[in-house]
């Protein structure tokens, strides 16, 4: 006699799904695995990915909180004065006045707006070129205080009652400054866009003192770039108006 009871249907044979979040399981896993680790019952630190992840969360809250401790205690004088200096409510112009070539302008403006566009939108000088506009060229550069900076990276703000020289200022009259001079007399210049901040940043390397030989020239007007590579004839015109200027 056959018996059908082997083919009764029993259980699904099938393992039953685990319905764990993948997280808990791996936690789970984890924690057995732990369990099995002789050196674990020896009181040896545990390496799992969750105690290495609580580290980490706890030394990141650790280092925000000493950070949120020294930002809420007292600032620096200097630093405070510097942002009573700059605070303008949000959406609010600021008057800055800038003495630009001699002449003094105040001018109503967004506390956004950069020296270089203060410069030529606003007083239509525009002999400052705008190249990059985020200071890898140096066709910006202009002296503020005597000191070149990169207009496109300065905030007119920033140079409340500064002094800023732009190319336009230089010649005096009819009478151009030696580097300009030189400039022409070394035909240092091609399509001529580098040129007005190669002039600034050359007015201002002769009087650091940086402009001693060739390979000093070359490295203290490396932040002004030459797309037509001109370079052989600006280092020429900077080493000729230095002899000039000395004088
Ligand atoms: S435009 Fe300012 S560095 Fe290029
Ligand atoms: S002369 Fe053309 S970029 Fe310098």
């Amino acid at each position: 006699m056959i018996n059908h009871s082997r083919f009764t249907p029993g259980p699904d044979p099938t393992p039953p799904q685990r319905t764990e979040a993948p997280e808990a399981r791996r936690d789970q896993e984890e924690a057995g695995a732990e369990r099995r680790r002789p050196e674990a019952s020896a009181g040896a630190p545990a390496h799992t990915r969750r105690a290495v992840l609580k580290a980490v969360a706890m030394t990141a809250a650790g280092a925000a909180g000493t950070a949120a401790a020294a930002r809420t205690a007292a600032p620096a004088p200097a630093s405070a004065a510097a942002a009573q200096a700059y605070a303008v409510a949000p959406g609010a112009s600021a008057e800055v006045a800038l003495k630009v070539n001699g002449q003094l302008h105040r001018i109503v403006l967004e506390p956004r707006v950069t020296l270089l566009d203060t410069l030529r939108e606003r007083l239509g000088l525009t002999g400052t070129k705008k190249g990059c506009d985020r200071g890898e060229c140096g066709a910006c550069t202009v002296l503020a205080d005597g000191e070149r900076v990169k207009s496109c990276l300065t905030l007119a703000v920033m140079r409340q009652g500064a002094e800023i020289t732009t190319v336009e200022g230089l010649a005096r009259g009819e009478e151009l400054h030696p580097v300009q001079e030189a400039f022409i007399r070394h035909d240092a210049f091609q399509c001529g866009a580098c040129t007005p901040g190669q002039i600034m940043s050359a007015v201002a390397c002769i009087d650091e003192g940086h402009a001693g030989s060739e390979a000093e020239i070359r490295e203290w007007m490396s932040g002004n770039l030459c797309r037509c590579a001109a370079y052989q004839n600006i280092v020429a015109a900077v080493a000729d108006a230095a002899k000039e200027v000395r004088r």
